[in-house]
């Protein structure tokens, strides 16, 4: 099973060039599923969706998305009344998308909220969902959300989604292998509580760089009870591979292996 973990592509502040690596660079990859975790576009603009949306079609591969802070508009009556009525003309009806297929089972979640302004939370219905969503056998158990629950070395500074304590202890519980999350527009991996992998990937495609980094996406290569997680990087003239860690599965969950 090989996932690509795509975040941040901020439609609307995008580097052209970087869009066009990307799009090239997953169809070489040739993932059996994009996950985009949040930050889609901009200012939550149906144009800026619709060019998601175009990038993602591009790839011929199948995609599952869930909305970040970004893909809320800023216009307060828009925000509230309806803040994600763009996200769901254009990208999914479901925010909170549940995917089952060849052995994936994915739970997204819906972070953003109208009265936070970056921030995130998951609330209790959330965490019940956490506490479901996860029964059925699979080979591969992600949930995603846009908001950290983890930091990241680069940017420790950075506040992580409220409740993810709760969160991260629901996961652990619930037997989830990896949690995707984006918003700090950096690559960072962590064995989080529970045993569960942490992957956070970088701005996929925009010009929102942080802590001196460039854009980036993780691949995910499920072998048995074997994950290899590789970063790619943007260098300039296309995506080449960044750091790569490799984690073993055992009865207590997940370990990396030490390189
Ligand atoms: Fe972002
Ligand atoms: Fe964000």
């Amino acid at each position: 099973m090989r996932l690509a973990h795509v975040t941040d592509l901020h439609m609307g502040a995008e580097d052209a060039a970087v869009v066009a690596g990307l799009r090239a660079d997953l169809v070489a990859v040739g993932p059996d599923r994009i996950l985009v975790s949040g930050d889609l576009t901009m200012r939550a603009r149906g144009e800026q969706f619709r060019a998601a949306r175009a990038l993602l079609e591009s790839t011929g591969r199948p995609w599952t998305c869930v909305p970040g802070n970004h893909d809320l508009p800023l216009d307060r009556p828009r925000r509230a009344f309806g803040a994600l009525r763009a996200y769901r003309d254009v990208i999914d009806r479901e925010p909170e998308p549940v995917v089952r297929d060849d052995g994936l089972l994915l739970l997204g979640l819906s972070t953003a909220r109208p009265y936070l302004w970056k921030g995130g939370l998951v609330d209790d219905a959330q965490l019940a969902r956490i506490g479901t969503a996860f029964g059925p056998r699979a080979r591969l158990k992600v949930l995603m959300l846009h908001h950290p629950v983890f930091r990241s070395a680069q940017r420790p500074q950075e506040t992580l989604v409220h409740g993810h304590e709760r969160a991260l202890r629901a996961a652990a519980e619930a037997g989830v292998d990896v949690i995707l999350c984006g918003h700090d527009h950096v690559a960072a991996q962590a064995e989080l509580p529970g045993r569960v992998i942490g992957v956070m990937s970088g701005t996929a495609c925009s010009r929102r760089l942080r802590a001196g980094e460039s854009q980036s996406y993780t691949v995910l290569d499920l072998d048995g009870d074997g994950l290899r997680l590789s970063v790619r990087h943007w260098d300039g003239g296309g995506f080449v591979p960044g750091d790569a860690t490799e984690w073993r599965r055992s009865a207590g969950g997940w370990q990396r292996r030490q390189p």
